[in-house]
């Protein structure tokens, strides 16, 4: 299949339009892979031309004049990434208007106009996506919309803001507040005005967006009732922990009786609930209904090149499903071979019951040095018969633990057979 290429344009080049450009960029394969499409940013509006850019582009890109995007007609796809309500939205509808797709990060202006702007779309016949105006990286509107689309979600339940998370995390680990938000907005976190994140008004369009989507009414900024964490001190936090607790900023958007409820506030939550443990800048989205009972989506909720990953996936959406079948083809492209079960690296808890004297724990200990294992932690208990080690590795060969416990067994000091299970103690991400 030849390639397509298809120029496209983006308002905004700040945290996430830079990144949407890079990522354009350096997976231009994937897409063109996956859709037999190039995608080439080939305008970009900005304010101020001069401004250090924290992705390289050529010159002849960046544009202060949103009429070098409406009316460039090589361009039919638009990525919204410059925030705010006013001008953007006009820019927008005169986008949708003149029969470009537009795919839009920004939760202010779907969470008020939404309506009006996918009127102005469905007229021009073309397609309004915004998966990365709700939890950055997570990718919760196409779940809604497509995977759970017969599901009757009845209730949504969420950490939504990366910036207060974030803030509230620190805090809990003794760090100051201004300190911690400062850090957020260097991380490229906040928004540009971060009173709307530490306010609530962020999290509160988020969750107007998720109920609309989840109840299939609209539900828009204005019916939501909300605060933010402006009120909350160290006092709060401590007396969280007391209790065993965590302070996290909630948005709970629930069917009642019929009717909507969509809140969003500073709530206690019990250290065993899965939203206590969401850390940093992640977000978390708790999804309950009648079929799936709950189903929870975890990941990055701020950050340029996490909602850039949401920006992208919208732009490969579009031209995947206009002209081509990637959706229904054959995802496999590549043909990867099976690693070697023993070369899987993991920390591991291992369980040897032994006899209780002296030189043992040595013998123990240089069956795995032998084998490269390292020993984190251990534990011994007194038994009738001699002794029980529970033994926390450092993480290690799968292959190698197997290796040394082979020798523990045939240990005469060894009673029965030793166990071995793999310890998961880590978030899960790993450098490919
Ligand atoms: P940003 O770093 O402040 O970048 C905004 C960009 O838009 C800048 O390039 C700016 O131009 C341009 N811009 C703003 N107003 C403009 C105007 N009136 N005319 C022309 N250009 C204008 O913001 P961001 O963090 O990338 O966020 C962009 C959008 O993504 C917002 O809707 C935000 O809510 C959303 N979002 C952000 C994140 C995140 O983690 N940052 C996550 C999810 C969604 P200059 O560079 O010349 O100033
Ligand atoms: N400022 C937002 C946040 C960016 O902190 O969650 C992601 O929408």
């Amino acid at each position: 299949m030849s390639s397509v290429d298809v120029p496209v344009a983006l308002l905004g080049y700040g945290t996430v339009g830079a990144a949407v450009h890079r990522l354009l960029i350096e997976s231009a394969e994937d897409i063109e892979r996956a859709t037999g499409h190039r995608l080439r940013v080939v305008k970009a509006l900005v304010r101020d031309l001069d401004k250090e850019r924290g992705f390289a582009l050529d010159s002849d890109i960046l544009t202060t004049d949103v009429a070098d995007v409406v009316h460039a007609e090589d361009v039919a796809l638009v990525a919204e990434v410059m925030g705010g309500v006013d001008p953007t939205s006009d820019y927008v509808v005169d986008l949708l208007s003149a029969g470009k797709h537009v795919v839009t990060a920004n939760k202010q202006l779907i969470a008020r106009q939404a309506g009006d702007l996918f009127a102005v779309a469905a007229k021009a016949g073309v397609q309004l996506r915004f998966e990365a105006s709700v939890c950055a990286a997570i990718p919760v509107i196409k779940v809604l919309r497509e995977s759970l689309v017969v599901s009757h979600v009845h209730r949504v339940l969420g950490i939504v803001n990366g910036t207060t998370n974030f803030i509230l995390t620190k805090m809990e680990a003794g760090h100051d507040y201004e300190a911690a938000l400062a850090e957020a907005q260097t991380l490229g976190y906040a928004e540009a005005d971060p009173s709307e994140d530490v306010g609530g008004d962020d999290a509160a369009a988020k969750m107007a967006i998720l109920a609309t989507i989840a109840f299939g009414s609209r539900v828009t900024l204005a019916d939501v009732q909300y605060e933010g964490i402006t009120e909350i001190t160290t006092g709060h936090i401590q007396a969280a922990r007391e209790l065993g607790m965590s302070v996290r900023l909630v948005g709970a958007a629930t069917i009642v009786e019929d009717k909507v409820d969509v809140r969003v506030g500073p709530a206690l939550v019990t250290s065993t609930h899965p939203l206590a443990a969401v850390d940093g800048a992640f977000n978390a989205v708790m999804l309950q209904g009648d079929a799936i009972r709950e189903i929870t989506l975890e990941g990055p909720g701020a950050g340029g090149i996490e909602t850039a990953s949401a920006v992208v996936a919208d732009m490969v959406s579009i031209v995947g499903t206009t002209g081509t079948g990637f959706l229904q083809d054959d995802p496999c492209w590549r043909s990867l071979e099976r690693l070697d079960p023993g070369r899987l690296r993991s920390p591991f808890f291992l369980r040897v019951e032994v006899d209780d004297r002296a030189g043992v724990l040595a013998r123990i200990a240089e069956r795995l040095a032998d084998h490269d294992v390292s020993v984190a932690r251990l534990v011994q208990h007194q038994r009738d018969a001699g002794a029980e080690l529970y033994i926390v590795t450092h993480e290690s060969y799968t292959g190698a633990v197997s290796d040394a416990l082979v020798e523990i067994a045939d240990l005469p000091e060894t009673h029965g057979k030793p166990s071995a299970l793999p310890v998961i103690s880590d978030r899960g991400i790993a450098k490919a």
